[in-house]
């Protein structure tokens, strides 16, 4: 369900911003980075609502402690067909398997978003796929996403070193958003009979927490509480927090934007 977004206002006119430059053959790798539940499949989703008329293929990296390799590629494999699902049915090299996906999203005229959520779970291969494309997507029409929790890159760690060399590529640009504003929190925490302060104090500002706060009353403060006291941050942290009865949603367009939105980015900065 999509409901409106608050305080990313400037973060979804530079993701705009970066489609059209890649309609018009430009193509760009945005990563969008950002902690646990601060918003970025909302923001992609958004976007998504947003650019209808384009061709939008999505894919995923699992938390597995096995992940399967080339997870995401096998997931645009099966929304896009073609050659590439043939060659992936065939079991064919890599290599192959990156050109034909490029050959398939080079259609001139017709904008390709290819999303791939949850970077910071990739195996080895997507992250080779990653900058296989972030070198060549300069002259294709498309809009590839990477959404990635920077606090679950380790500084010095090979996908960190990689996505520092990605982010260094001419065609990388990247949206790290932040957490919200205290009125946010205060718009969040209305009519939920919750005081706005204690839960900006409680979530830190992340929406994830601000909305199971203000849907689930006082219960949920005391998940949210425990979830920043565990230190949290990964998949199971949001399951301890977001017991029963705590969802609801409420997303409006708001001033501040993202935390940072920028065309080119220093070296290693992985989050
Ligand atoms: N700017 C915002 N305003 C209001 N609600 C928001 C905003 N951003 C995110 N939310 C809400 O917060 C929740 C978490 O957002 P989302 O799933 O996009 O986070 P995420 O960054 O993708 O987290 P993860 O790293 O776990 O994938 C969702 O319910 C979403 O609707
Ligand atoms: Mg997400």
């Amino acid at each position: 369900m999509i409901v409106q977004l608050l305080e990313r206002v400037a973060a979804l006119a530079a993701l705009t911003g970066y489609a059209r430059e890649a309609r018009q053959g430009d193509g760009r790798l945005v990563l969008v980075a950002g902690e646990a539940g601060i918003g970025k499949s909302a923001l992609v989703e958004q976007l998504h609502e947003d650019l209808p008329d384009a061709r939008w293929l999505w894919g995923a990296c699992d938390g597995l402690f096995t992940p399967r390799p080339l997870g995401p590629l096998f997931d645009l494999a099966g929304q896009l067909g073609g050659e590439l699902e043939e060659l992936c049915r065939a079991g064919a090299a890599r290599e192959e398997l990156f050109r034909a996906l490029l050959g398939q999203v080079r259609e001139a005229g017709t904008l390709s978003v290819l999303v791939v959520e949850d970077v910071h779970w990739a195996d080895e291969a997507t992250v080779d796929l990653l900058r296989f494309l972030g070198r060549r997507v300069w002259a294709v029409p498309v809009l590839l996403i990477a959404t990635y929790r920077g606090e679950d890159t380790a500084a010095g760690a090979p996908l960190r070193v990689a996505l520092g060399e990605i982010a260094r590529q001419r065609s990388t640009r990247r949206v790290d958003l932040g957490p919200l504003s205290a009125e946010a929190v205060r718009v969040l925490a209305g009519g939920t009979g919750l005081d706005a302060a204690e839960l900006y104090r409680l979530t830190a500002r992340e929406p994830v927490l601000c909305h199971r706060g203000g849907g689930g009353g006082a219960g949920c403060g005391a998940g949210i509480g425990a979830r920043r006291g565990a230190g949290a941050g990964g998949a199971a942290g949001h399951r301890v927090a977001g017991g029963a009865g705590c969802g609801g949603a409420d997303r409006r367009p708001g001033g501040a934007g993202a935390a940072g939105v920028g065309d080119r980015v220093p070296a290693g900065r992985g989050g």
